[in-house]
Formats: structure tokens, C-alpha cells, sequence
């Protein structure tokens, strides 16, 4: 993605009553849009470059050392893909969420909204959900739903379920926050 979900996050974040704030941006690719964004936010912006490391565990470890020094109460991936080992889950108990393009447990993984055409679903979605060392299968905290029409094609799909994404993310971490 370009980081439009975080930037939804940021600007969740600065409404007058949002629980949440967000304390830093981390990147593994130098080339992603959403430092940027972070930058133009004056919220630190982290690149962990995971090419620059042997092996995940490596990548990991450093970013889970940087990541600590912000104490967060919540990681929040959007459009991360790489596959968190349970090294780095194992740290982070029911502290990191995710948002996924499909109505999970429909569709795990990639290539979700071509895969709903090819099922000929009528209805399409996302969910934010925990993340466990299972993928795509922790537990659900909440989904938006939209209507595949009959001349849709992946693109229209994915960018009318973006709009829903924007939406889900912030009210997903009002809703953990709120308990
Ligand atoms: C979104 O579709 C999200 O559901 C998926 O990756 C995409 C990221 O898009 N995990 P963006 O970077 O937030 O624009």
C-alpha cells in the first residue's frame, strides 16, 4: 500500500478525544510512502530496512528493540508484509492488530479482492483483528462490509474497501482502548 491506513490512524489520533496517539511510524522499506507521511506529521519515522539483515529473527530483534523504547500500548500494522515470527509476537501479547482486506476467516493472505470476484461473492469487506503467530487468524475486533456490484473489478473493489479500512482502523482501537 502507499500507508493510507496509518495516515488514517494519524488523523484519528488528533481529534480533540481520541484514547490513542501515535507514537511512531516503522517501516522495513526505505521506499514506503508512509515515513513520509509520519514526517510531514512530526511523528518520528523509523526505516528498519529488513534486507539489510540475515534472517528474520535479526530484523526482528532490532526492531523489536526500537519499538520498546516507545513503550507502546498497541502495534498497529497497515500494509505490512512480512510475517511476524513468533519471536516478535511471543513479546508483544494481544498488543498487536491488524487490519486485513477480506472478511476474515474468508480469504487469508493475498490477492483478496480478485479472489471474492472469482468466488462471485455479493458482499466484500475488511477486519481488524489480533494478531497471533497463526496468519490472519487472531481474534476479531471488528469488520465493515460493502456490496460487490456486477461490474466490478479488483481495482474498484480494493479502492471502495480502502475508504471502509479508513473507517474500521480508529474505530477498531477506540473500541479495544474503551475497555
Ligand atoms: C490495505 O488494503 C490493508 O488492508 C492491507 O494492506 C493494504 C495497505 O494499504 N493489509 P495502505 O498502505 O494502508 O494504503
Amino acid at each position: 500500500g502507499n500507508g493510507s491506513n496509518a495516515q488514517a490512524l494519524i488523523e484519528a489520533s488528533k481529534q480533540a478525544d481520541s484514547p490513542f496517539q501515535v507514537a511512531a511510524v516503522f517501516s522495513n522499506r526505505a521506499d514506503a510512502y508512509v515515513l513520509e507521511r509520519a514526517r510531514k506529521h512530526k511523528i518520528p519515522a523509523h526505516l528498519v530496512a529488513s534486507k539489510d539483515y540475515k534472517n528474520s529473527l535479526e530484523f526482528e530483534q532490532v526492531l523489536h528493540e526500537k519499538i520498546v523504547q516507545f513503550s507502546p500500548d498497541l502495534i498497529c500494522l497497515a500494509g505490512f508484509m512480512r510475517i511476524l515470527s513468533n519471536y516478535f509476537i511471543s513479546r508483544w501479547p494481544e498488543k498487536i492488530v491488524n487490519i486485513h482486506p477480506s472478511i476474515l476467516p474468508k480469504y487469508k493472505g493475498l490477492n483478496t479482492h480478485q479472489r471474492a470476484l472469482d468466488n462471485g461473492d455479493k458482499m466484500h469487506g475488511c477486519t481488524v483483528h489480533y494478531v497471533n503467530e497463526k496468519l490472519d487468524a487472531g481474534p476479531i475486533i471488528l469488520q465493515r462490509k460493502i456490496r460487490i456490484n456486477k461490474d466490478e473489478s479488483a481495482d474498484s473493489l480494493a479502492a471502495k474497501l480502502l475508504k471502509e479500512e479508513h473507517i474500521a482502523y480508529p474505530d477498531a482501537l477506540r473500541l479495544i482502548l474503551k475497555k
